[in-house]
């Protein structure tokens, strides 16, 4: 599989604020964490001003929960506090981002199908496209029934992406 970077990332990288939404099916194990891990380079690079981090799931059957105890642990063992409230996705949501970060293909073409309109429909890019190391994955895999190596996956997966999503989001 051929990864590139989405062509609307070197338009929003123009912004003066840009607004990132990271997108999983529940909202408890990948997207907080993407967001987790985000906003902390963020942080580190000084940023803070200039982005507005969120997290969201299709399904709305967490909404309120905190992210899932095995990926809070997980993440805290890396020096990331996820203290995200779950939420589903809104039609707001394509309003207010200017990207709208899928985890999976799942959730890439349902956030897709969303969409009323093309340039909503240009904002959802996929996380697996921002990753430059681990060539045997084409998604963030869902860790939600695996064992802790499927939690580790997913972070290793968000640090490289994230670093690299910023990377490309650098002021310009
Ligand atoms: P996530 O993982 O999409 O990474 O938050 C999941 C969490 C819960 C469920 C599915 C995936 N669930 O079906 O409850």
């Amino acid at each position: 599989m051929t990864r590139e970077i989405p062509d609307i990332v070197e338009e929003v990288a123009k912004k003066s604020k840009v607004k990132i939404l990271f997108v999983c099916l529940g909202n408890i194990c990948r997207s907080p964490a993407a967001e987790g891990v985000m906003r902390s380079l963020v942080d580190e690079a000084g940023l803070q001003d200039r982005f507005e981090i969120d997290s969201a799931g299709l399904y709305g059957g967490h909404a309120g929960d905190l992210p899932d105890r095995r990926m809070r642990l997980h993440a805290f063992q890396r020096g990331y506090n996820l203290v995200h409230h779950s939420r589903q996705v809104r039609m707001s949501d394509f309003d207010k981002f200017d990207l709208i970060v899928a985890m999976d293909h799942s959730n890439f073409d349902r956030l897709r199908g969303m969409a009323s309109t093309l340039d909503d429909e240009r904002k959802v890019v996929r996380m697996i496209d921002f990753v430059q190391g681990f060539p045997q994955c084409d998604c963030v895999p869902d860790p939600y029934y695996d064992g802790a190596e499927g939690f580790e996956l997913v972070l290793d997966l968000l640090e490289d992406g994230c670093r690299n999503m910023l990377k490309n989001l650098m002021p310009v």
